[in-house]
């Protein structure tokens, strides 16, 4: 199979179309067995529901070509098992998980020439979603839904890749106390969206939630859960009901402990325990692990140890051992590699 003749070491994360994307629809009450097609327009009703009350949920998850040549995607069973859940909580029928497993294998093999070469520092990205496709007007859950599944290759997430960011600590929250913070869903996002274009507009590259019931404890970012490095070397990732359980953060946590012999310890972290830390990052599939070097809020500014220059030691090895179990240079944990061509 040729590859595309793309800037592949060039690539930010934008969407471009591929030839093909798997698309599966839910009628009389089940899911059809799915297909693959080359149409990347949705065409819907005036009244779907995902128009109308904003019923969709989403996920996240990345290909990625190893040393040897073969093309692998990290843990998609999570990603299944997540989707299952966000499409519970907004009442919509979740998509099988078998079938989703093989919805990637499928949208991955017939999209080979888009998966960015191994040490290009570009991967595919695929992004799974579904919709209520039928029409409500009356505020209730749709009859019918559309699961969807494209791909597109995408670098770093933040312009400049691994170094340092600046964030600031928004005036907005981005979850309720008991609301959907802990699921995939678009409606978090849109949610986001002016906090995330004040913050840019002052030149911060993202923000960091606060938790909305009482404005002291870490959330996460708009896109990724944050993890921190204690000036002894543990990590701490904080713990909340209204943030999404990162894939990222969970494997990076085994990684710790089980390939660094680091202490790991997720709880709840108080905005005034920053300035202890010595190193701050963003984890996240798109953000892989996003280094960030200072944190501005209303009364003071925090500047990690690790500085505006490059990734502090520890998550320098977090980042190195993460990307080698993605990229098959170093020997995953069972289960984790989907090893799909
Ligand atoms: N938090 C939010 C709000 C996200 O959108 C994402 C991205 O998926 C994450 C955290 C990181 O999750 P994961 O590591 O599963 O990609
Ligand atoms: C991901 O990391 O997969 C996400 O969905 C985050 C989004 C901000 C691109």
């Amino acid at each position: 199979m040729e590859k595309k003749n793309l800037e592949w070491g060039s690539l930010g994360f934008d969407y471009m179309p591929t030839d093909k994307r798997y698309v599966s629809n839910f009628k009389d009450g089940k899911w059809d067995g799915g297909q693959m097609v080359s149409d990347p327009d949705v065409v819907i009703n005036e009244c779907a529901g995902i128009l109308q009350y904003c019923q969709e949920v989403f996920e996240g998850l990345k290909a990625y070509t190893t040393a040897d040549g073969s093309i692998v995607t990290f843990r998609p069973d999570m990603n299944a098992d997540r989707m299952y859940d966000s499409a519970q909580r907004l009442e919509m029928p979740p998509f099988p998980k078998e079938q989703f497993l093989e919805a990637v294998d499928m949208v991955v093999k017939e999209n080979a020439a888009w998966v960015p070469p191994f040490g290009s520092g570009a991967s595919l990205y695929i992004r799974p979603y579904m919709f209520a496709s039928g029409p409500v007007i009356g505020v209730k859950p749709a009859k019918e839904y559309q699961f969807r599944m494209f791909c597109t290759p995408v670098g770093p997430y933040f312009k400049g890749g691994a170094k340092p960011i600046s964030i600031c600590v928004s005036d907005f929250d981005r979850a309720a106390p008991r609301g959907t913070g802990h699921i995939k869903a678009g409606l978090n996002y849109a949610m986001s969206l002016h906090a995330h274009e004040v913050a840019h507009a002052n030149g911060f590259a993202e923000n960091m939630f606060l938790d909305p019931a009482t404005r002291t404890y870490v959330e996460e970012t708009g896109g990724a859960n944050f993890l921190f490095v204690t000036k002894d070397g543990e990590l701490v990732t904080p713990k909340s009901d209204s943030i999404l359980p990162s894939i990222t953060r969970r494997s990076l946590v085994y990684v710790a402990e089980n390939y660094l012999g680091l202490k790991a310890t997720q709880r709840p972290v108080k905005f005034t325990e920053l300035k202890d830390f010595a190193e701050c990052g963003l984890c996240g599939t798109a953000a892989v692990i996003s280094p960030v070097g200072r944190v501005v809020g209303k009364d003071e500014i925090i500047n990690f140890p690790a500085g505006m220059d490059e990734m502090g030691p520890v998550t320098k090895k977090l980042y190195e051992t993460l990307t080698g179990i993605q990229s098959g240079k170093i020997e995953a944990p069972e289960g984790w590699i989907r090893r799909i061509l």
